[in-house]
């Protein structure tokens, strides 16, 4: 991509779309968070990026900051602590203002046989992609949105068909799906609007964190054939902050190319013996005592 074409406007939505809402996003110095990140900051929105490691904060914020002559915001942030959230949050409302937006798409797992996850394993990936969540949104909310109303959309995964090879990240990914859409039901009369946005395998700097290759025949797990991209997904999330989806709550767009439908990492080990075929028969050939003679039929 040219230089000067991604500074003006590689976007679907129209200039200005954002100008001046506050959002933070999560994971923002990376990978998907980056990309929505991108397009946010493109389109006006004073952008705050937060994750634990600093120094990626630091190059994506000062690399965005001057690639669109703007602002973003670096702010280290673990989601797994709720302090961690509230000074987060603390210091984007002093930098820029109140929180309009939430974009949760901070998280991490990794590929294991549920045979072979461990108990603090598991806990870590529950205590990041569920917990996380749950810390995020109460923060949120206190920290203004009860009072101000605002949009939260978390980035979840195709867990559709259960999640082999992750169940801790399936098992927490669900979990927060249906956690926003409790939400999206009590905190309504706050104004707060809760969604998803559920991606299938995407490209991105995640791939870094797979044990080599791992990832590579990943596009061939769904009908379409190819990976996503990272501006696939920010796409669908930034249609979810518009104006235009002011109606949608508590909904789930799946941005997978049909992997949720179509598919299978894990394939399943057929069995030494063919299964024997005993179709069952017909009821005039079990009860032919019974059965009408041809002329009465
Ligand atoms: N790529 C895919 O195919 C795919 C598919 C489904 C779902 N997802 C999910 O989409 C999100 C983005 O993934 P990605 O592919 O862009 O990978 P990525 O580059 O590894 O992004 C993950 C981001 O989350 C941040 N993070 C991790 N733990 C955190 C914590 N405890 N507190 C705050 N931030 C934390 C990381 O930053 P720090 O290390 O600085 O904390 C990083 O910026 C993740 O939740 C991922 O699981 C990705």
């Amino acid at each position: 991509m040219a230089d000067d074409q991604k500074k003006s406007g590689n976007s679907i939505f129209r200039d200005g779309l954002f100008t001046d809402k506050v959002i933070v996003v999560t994971g923002g110095g990376t990978g998907i968070g980056l990309a929505i990140a991108e397009e946010l900051t493109q389109l006006g929105a004073k952008v705050a990026i937060a994750s634990r490691k600093m120094s990626r904060l630091m190059t994506a914020a000062q690399g965005l900051s001057h690639d669109y002559n703007t602002d973003v915001f670096p702010v280290v942030c673990d989601i797994r602590k709720r302090e961690s959230i509230e000074a987060m949050f603390d210091a984007v409302v002093e930098h820029f203002g109140p929180v309009d937006f939430v974009v949760s798409n901070g998280g991490g797992q990794f590929a294991s046989p549920a045979e072979s996850i461990s108990e603090s394993g598991w806990k870590a990936v529950i205590d990041t992609n569920l917990n996380g969540n749950w810390n995020l949104y109460k923060v949120a909310a206190e920290k203004g949105m009860y009072d101000r109303g605002g949009r939260i959309v978390t980035i979840v995964a195709d867990f559709w068909r259960g999640f082999p090879l992750m169940a801790h990240t399936g098992a927490s990914r669900a979990g927060v799906e249906n956690l926003t859409k409790t939400l999206a039901v009590e905190w309504a009369h706050h104004k707060i609007k809760l969604n998803c946005v559920a991606p299938g395998s995407i490209v991105s700097t995640g791939f870094h964190n797979y044990p080599p290759g791992l990832m590579d025949d990943t596009w061939k797990l769904n009908p379409s054939m190819r990976f996503g991209t990272c501006e696939e997904i920010a796409a669908a999330v930034l249609f979810l902050l518009s104006p235009m989806a002011d109606f949608i709550t508590g909904e789930t767009i799946k941005v997978d190319g049909g992997s949720n439908l179509w598919g299978d990492a894990w394939p399943v080990p057929e069995p030494k013996e063919k299964p024997e075929v005993n179709i069952p028969p017909w009821p005039e050939d079990r009860w032919p005592q019974f059965a009408p003679k041809e002329d009465e039929s």
